[in-house]
């Protein structure tokens, strides 16, 4: 295909969840542009509307309006966090530094997720769970007075660290916390930092002081970078062209694909940055490109955690082998999606191999063809879609539907950017 335009993604999902949290815990009303409508995000305003928020619907282009009183109140039913990890272990922080108990549950993918990873440190805390199906939902939480927490993350993962500070807001209490290898995003941190908190990092400690009451904000989300690489890879899939991506966050803790890109052959051009609530934010202008293969350090898995699907499916348009090192966080996703990259890179004629917790992918020519099992995950829907559309390829994605979890009408602003070429 050629490629061509200026085209927006949907607003950033972790930065949308973090405003609707933060709104709902602000006495008054907070305002979000550009906020992202997606499925995973509307799990959040529906639980946060089931704890006493009063938030407008979610429509694209339309500014949201979150009406919070200070404080979450008791649920009346069962909170339904959807497919949606991120609300619920955000909000597990949140309802912790509140005294009254709430059900979560989620979909079948959502229920198989651990959540002890976040229920062990805020048990520390001195919130109180009951865990019936073990390490996973549904779960009841019964938030209490909290203590302060001093604590080394045995992974790196923003919804850990997220929820722990969350809870020193919500409780009151001082957080410091540690990440084993490489930086997970620091929306939180900024967010927090932004609204007036003492969020400080020292010789790798993040710490967080309690500082009073959240007060209303205005806010404008940007482009969400892990949208943003489904269309740069297809325009560097492309045969001919040049696509600007306007308005994309460009924070340093999400941009890791954009080295591996450029290590691979695949040079992306930032331009244009701005300061929007403290998140950097630029166009990304992309021409297509021959690609090589690269090794991706453990360190820098965390930066680039939502982009692998795609980056791996880049790599097998890549001349040679490229090496994902320590992967393993990608089996607790919305699916095995570990497992799934590789199995669907085969499916598709691909040569990718699993070993230990390694992901080993090999480039070649041939156009790819064959069935795609997503399980019903968004991310691995969108990167082999992307591949279909490669020159005499003939991918058939089982599941198209799940884009809408990130990126509402994804499969027609793929069709688009190839359209505005013509
Ligand atoms: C997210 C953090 C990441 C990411 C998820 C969103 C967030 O998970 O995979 O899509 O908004 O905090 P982990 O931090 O658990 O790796």
């Amino acid at each position: 295909m050629k490629v061509g335009g200026r085209v927006r993604v949907p607003g950033d999902k972790s930065i949308t969840h973090r405003a609707l949290l933060l709104g709902a815990m602000a006495r008054g009303s907070s305002h979000i542009g550009g906020a992202l409508t997606s499925l995973d995000a509307r799990s959040s305003a529906r639980v946060l509307r089931a704890l006493g928020a009063e938030i407008s619907p979610l429509r694209a282009g339309e500014v949201v309006t979150v009406r919070g009183a200070g404080r979450l109140r008791r649920p009346q039913r069962t909170l339904d966090c959807g497919n949606s990890g991120t609300t619920t272990r955000l909000l597990l922080g949140l309802l912790s530094g509140h005294r009254f108990p709430a059900t979560l549950t989620g979909d079948a993918s959502l229920r198989r997720r651990p959540m002890r990873r976040v229920t062990v440190p805020l048990t520390e805390m001195g919130a109180r769970f009951e865990e019936p199906a073990g390490d996973g939902l549904p779960l009841t939480i019964r938030g209490g007075p909290l203590r302060a927490l001093r604590y080394a993350m045995p992974v790196s993962s923003a919804q850990i660290k997220s929820a722990l500070l969350l809870a020193g807001v919500a409780g009151g209490v001082e957080v410091e916390l540690r990440e084993p290898t490489g930086r997970s995003r620091d929306h939180t941190e900024r967010m927090l930092r932004h609204l007036g908190f003492d969020v400080v990092e020292r010789e790798g400690w993040i710490g967080f002081r309690p500082g009073g009451r959240i007060a209303p904000f205005d806010l404008q989300v940007p482009g969400d970078p892990s949208s943003a690489v489904f269309l740069v890879a297809a325009a560097l899939l492309a045969e001919a062209g040049e696509l600007r991506i306007a308005g994309v966050g460009v924070n340093p803790t999400r941009t890791g694909f954009l080295d591996v890109l450029e290590r691979m052959g695949g040079g992306i051009a930032v331009e244009d940055p701005v300061t929007h609530f403290g998140e950097p934010v630029a166009d990304l202008l992309v021409r297509p490109a021959t690609l090589r293969a690269t090794e991706v350090a453990a360190g820098e898995i965390p930066g680039l955690i939502d982009e692998i699907p795609m980056l791996a499916a880049l790599a097998s348009r890549a001349e040679g082998t490229t090496v994902f090192r320590q992967v393993g966080e990608l089996r607790v996703k919305e699916s095995d999606r570990l497992g799934l990259v590789a199995a669907n890179l085969r499916a598709v004629g691909a040569t990718a191999e699993v070993s230990g917790d390694d992901l080993f992918v090999t480039g070649g020519e041939a156009p790819p063809r064959g069935r795609v099992r997503t399980a019903a995950d968004h991310r691995l829907a969108m990167a082999f879609a992307v591949l279909g559309t490669l020159p005499g390829a003939r991918v058939r994605v089982d599941d198209m539907v799940c884009a809408a979890v990130s990126f509402p009408d994804f499969p027609s602003a793929l069709r688009a950017i190839g359209r505005r070429a013509a």
